[in-house]
């Protein structure tokens, strides 16, 4: 049995985690999408209720996914709920310095390992800051997101 964490901050959710997500259900037996806060990412776009909410509605379709939210460390959570590894996406290089550290520091503490997993080239250019500033501006990111997150942006452009 393998039981996998893909923690994120998820403001909002897009096509490049939903495909990490399906890349981890075929390869885990259990994914469970931790919602978190990024410390460095104060004052979300949306409510941790909404975060969660859509990505269960973006995960419905794969039988073995479950969504939690979470305010403190990834380690913690990952030894509460038993998780034999953590995973991550990678678009490309900016991502690999910071994603690697965080690794590092999270083994150090518990001995957890993380695991990489490649976006595809498709989805590797998507970014939820981007998502939210082409939205708030009025634009159009329906092929980026789920259609429940479209939805919620476009109720909130002015
Ligand atoms: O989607 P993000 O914002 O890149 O995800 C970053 C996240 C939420 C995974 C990271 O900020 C995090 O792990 N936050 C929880 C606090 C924690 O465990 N910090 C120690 C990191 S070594």
């Amino acid at each position: 049995m393998s039981k996998v964490l893909y923690p994120g901050s998820f403001d909002p959710v897009h096509n490049g985690h939903i495909e990490i997500i399906s890349t981890a259900s075929r390869l885990f037996d259990d994914v469970i999408v931790a919602a978190m806060l990024n410390p460095g990412k104060a004052n979300p776009l949306f409510t941790d209720d909404e975060r969660s909410e859509m990505i269960k509605e973006g995960t419905s379709h794969l039988g073995n996914v479950s969504v939690v939210m979470f305010g403190g460390l990834v380690i913690d959570i990952a030894a509460e709920l038993e998780i034999d590894l953590i995973v991550k996406g990678l678009r490309g290089v900016a991502d690999f310095e910071a994603e690697l550290q965080m690794a590092q520091m999270n083994r150090s503490m518990t001995g957890i390992e993380t695991l990489f997993i490649p976006s595809t080239s498709e989805d590797s250019y998507i970014a939820s800051k981007y998502i939210r500033e082409i939205s708030k501006f009025g634009g159009n990111v329906s092929h980026l997101v789920p259609a429940g997150v479209d939805r919620r942006l476009q109720e909130r452009q002015p």
